[in-house]
């Protein structure tokens, strides 16, 4: 079963490239930006890594991104993910980033999108694995600096393939974003958003309702609004689940207790991804292997959700006839 996971032709749709940095890179562009780092060794970072809930992980995420610095640290980061990704069977990748993040340390947009899209380039060439980038907004900060960022990024545009919302889920509705949604909508961007991760059922209605999403990411809470799910399964609208982000950031004591099972019998346009790697204990191959033991899934569910990531993907279709 592990070879078949592995080559499976897997395609992940819900990635932020900053949660995918490994403390061996973080030290390393700690010592080459000369970047104080709170720990003392790789193994205390991994240790540091116990988290409560989200905004406990979030904390740690965004102090850990401080490494990153110029074009060539975004470049490594993205280029390290490809390899990693590429080793374990994925062939495209949709990665998110946080501009809001790296802006509010003096870290400019062009640097941040110049060293990703080079790996992006770079990993199409040298590995065959295409991707897609995806700009996201931090929900916890305000929807006029969100306007901002959209209207900053004009030159990239063309090189943005959707727009997306995270960070810290409560009290941070996706009706607060619905301008900013509406632009991107207008510009021709297509839009996702974490809902129902943390949050309740009635935030993944309003990232369909108000925000017009094409994915939800997450969407774990579904199930407390049948009629929700019912619409979910109509419209055939893809979840992108992250199995063990949900374990560490505790939506679920264990993987076995997973609605998984639940979302499937439902009928529900599953994916299955990593959210941010390095911080959930492990990638997409990880993932996939410890849905098998927690559900004992066949191949043909494996086969099932893998093809559903690649219907549901920004990609051309000329890929996608490849891939399928
Ligand atoms: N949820 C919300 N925001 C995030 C996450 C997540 O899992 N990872 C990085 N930003
Ligand atoms: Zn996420």
């Amino acid at each position: 079963m592990q070879d078949f996971l592995t080559r499976l032709p897997k395609a992940e749709l819900h990635l932020h490239i900053e949660g995918s940095l490994e403390p061996e890179l973080m030290f390393s562009l700690a010592q080459r930006n000369g970047v104080a780092l709170p720990y003392g060794s790789v193994e205390e970072v991994r240790a540091a890594y116990d988290f409560d809930d989200l905004q406990s992980f979030l904390n740690l995420y965004y102090q850990g991104m401080a490494v990153l610095r110029t074009a060539d640290d975004f470049f490594d980061l993205a280029m390290d993910y490809f390899r990693r990704a590429h080793a374990e069977g994925v062939v495209h990748v949709e990665l998110s980033f946080d501009p809001q993040a790296h802006l509010s340390r003096g870290i400019r947009m062009d640097v941040q999108i110049e060293g990703l899209t080079k790996a992006m380039r770079l990993a199409e060439r040298e590995l065959g694995l295409t991707s897609a980038l995806i700009m996201s907004f931090l929900r916890d900060r305000s929807a006029a600096e969100a306007m901002g960022v959209l209207d900053q990024a004009a030159p990239y545009w063309e090189m943005i393939d959707a727009v997306g919302l995270d960070s810290a889920e409560l009290g941070h509705p996706p009706s607060k974003f619905a301008a900013v949604f509406e632009r991107a909508k207008a510009l021709g961007l297509p839009r996702v958003a974490h809902a129902g991760e943390e949050g309740p059922a009635s935030y993944i209605r309003e990232a369909m309702e108000q925000l017009d999403v094409c994915r939800i990411d997450h969407g774990v809470r579904c199930l407390e609004d049948p009629a929700l799910v019912a619409e979910l399964v109509e419209r055939r609208l893809p979840l992108t689940i992250c199995p063990l982000s949900n374990v560490r950031l505790k939506v679920v004591d264990r993987l076995d207790q997973h609605p998984l099972p639940a979302l499937l019998e439902a009928g529900l346009t599953l994916t299955l991804n990593s959210d941010d790697p390095a911080y959930f204990g492990g990638g997409m191959l990880e993932n996939f292997k410890a849905c098998e033991r927690a559900f004992g899934w066949s191949q043909e569910t494996f086969i099932d959700l893998a093809r559903n990531a690649i219907e549901a993907a920004f990609m051309s279709e000329a890929r996608r006839d490849e891939l399928l």
